[in-house]
């Protein structure tokens, strides 16, 4: 195998020497530096930090393992610290069946007799060399080239037994009652990628079979992982008109679990996201399998492809009353001062109250944010989103963003408007595309203010 200092002194083939590029644009050729740059920051940003990635039986089912080693596999090269904890669900109901034997639940729980115990360590074992092997790869002409990822696995897991629920003795099935955190760290110090299987050994050396979700949310909050990602079978968390919910709260998970309207799945993944949040993983993620690249597209893009849970700070993000008026000019008096906002009369502010959102904090207003639905086009325009001086880059401009995109996803619009002077970069930043006066729907056009010549972002929502 060519080695990398062979690789990075090696010539440029002759199409990569002409100073025209062949078979592509110049445009092309902007394109992918462009984007390369833009995910600068997440690289600086995620180095050194810790993930774990929960992955379901269902993807290795269904031959999705290559494509999302490769993509762990880089991200490992970039820094980040990641933990894999595998699933093995259908591998035993296959096993099961090979055997004959029927698959055996209670309350959606497997009962683990001794023959499904044998069938549950088979097909960890199976997994776990599959796992190690497409770690192993390094062809050339692939992502993997030149990788030298290192797997580790051990007993990491200490187990209990569920024991007796509803008069049914769960036999071999297990929840993790304890991990082996420092052991997980220092394998992780070293440069290794560390591989958990859904398998937990009590002191007396009996062996139990666990859930995927159980041990990788137990394995994220005793490492203090700074994200739990769950790539499921799932698309996400629904919300009520059915689309995919991007982020919810923990008040907002508790709620959804409390309603007991998702299905058996979902269900089990949110409460395990939501444990891991509670716990103290800051975000825990909940994607679909079934789109390519999903945990890339999860990381690095601001959008994401699933659902993230978020761990609940002492701020609140809720809709403003008419109680909430001072605190809200308070922040935007000075900005209309300096012209950063639009200068707005209080009774117009009053008039429009229920359109703002707010974060608070132990009772002080220091984040705002309003959506105004410009009908009849069924799009939006956000405005008066700021963050008061000592609170900014904290993170708090974007959760309004969000939420004002949530907000305005679930009241049926397509297009979120903003017109900004100053601050075009940030939004550019975070998904908006520049637009010009020309593209506002009309019922907005007419309004526009030509002497201030405000720059038109758009998002598609
Ligand atoms: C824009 C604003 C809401 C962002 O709030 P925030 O809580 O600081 O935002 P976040 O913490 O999510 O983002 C902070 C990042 O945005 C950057 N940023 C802040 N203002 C920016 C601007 N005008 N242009 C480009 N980037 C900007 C910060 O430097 C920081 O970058 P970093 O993450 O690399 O350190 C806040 O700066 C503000 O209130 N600005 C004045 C009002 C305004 O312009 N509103 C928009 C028009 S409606």
């Amino acid at each position: 195998m060519e080695s990398i200092e062979a690789a990075l002194h090696a010539p440029f083939p002759p199409s990569r020497q002409n100073a025209e590029p062949l078979g592509e644009t110049l445009v092309e050729r902007d394109q992918f530096v462009t984007w390369l740059r833009a995910v600068a920051p997440y690289i600086h940003a995620f180095r050194g930090k810790t993930f774990v990635v929960g992955v379901g039986g269902e993807m290795i089912a269904a031959g999705m393992l290559e494509a999302l080693v490769q993509d762990l596999s880089l991200l490992n090269a970039i820094g980040m610290r990641i933990v894999v904890v595998h699933g093995s669900r259908p591998q035993v109901v296959e096993q099961l069946r090979l055997r004959g034997v029927e698959d055996h639940y209670v309350r959606g729980l497997r009962v683990t007799d001794a023959i499904a115990l044998e069938c549950a360590k088979e097909a960890a074992g199976e997994i776990r060399l599959d796992i190690e092997a497409a770690f192993s790869q390094g062809l050339p002409n692939t992502p993997m080239a030149h990788s030298t990822v290192r797997v580790i696995s051990g007993n990491f897991v200490t187990a209990r037994p569920v024991g007796i629920v509803d008069g049914v003795d769960h036999l071999h099935t297990g929840v993790a009652r304890k991990i082996d955190a420092q052991s997980i760290r220092f394998a992780l110090q070293s440069g290794a990628i560390v591989l958990v299987s859904p398998l937990g050994f009590s002191p007396t050396g009996e062996a139990f079979n666990l859930g995927m979700e159980d041990v990788a949310a137990a394995t994220a909050i005793a490492i203090d992982a700074d994200k739990l990602v769950f790539v499921t079978e799932v698309p996400g968390v629904p919300g009520a008109d059915d689309q995919v919910l991007g982020e919810v709260s923990e008040a907002d998970a508790t709620r959804i679990l409390a309603a007991g309207e998702l299905d058996c799945d979902t269900e089990c993944y949110l409460r395990q996201a939501l444990r891991a949040c509670e716990g103290g993983v800051a975000r825990a993620h909940i994607i679909p399998f079934q789109i390519n690249g999903s945990v890339l597209l999860e990381l690095f893009r601001h959008d994401g492809v699933g659902t993230m849970v978020v761990e609940e700070t002492l701020e609140a993000l809720r809709e403003a009353t008419i109680d909430d008026l001072g605190g809200i000019l308070a922040i935007i008096r000075p900005l209309e001062e300096d012209g950063t906002l639009v200068p707005r009369e209080h009774t117009q502010l009053e008039r429009e109250i229920e359109s703002f959102s707010v974060i608070e904090h132990d009772g002080v207003i220091f984040g705002c944010a309003s959506l105004r639905v410009l009908a009849p086009e069924q799009t939006g325009e956000m405005y008066c989103l700021a963050v008061s001086g000592g609170a900014q880059t904290q993170g708090d401009g974007e959760r309004l963003l969000r939420h004002i995109e949530q907000r305005a996803r679930a009241a049926g619009l397509t297009r979120l408007y903003v017109l900004t002077t100053r601050t075009m970069h940030w939004f550019l930043k975070r998904g908006f595309r520049q637009g010009t006066p020309d593209d506002l729907p009309a019922s907005r056009r007419d309004s526009y203010d030509w002497r201030r010549r405000s720059q038109v972002l758009i998002k598609v929502l």
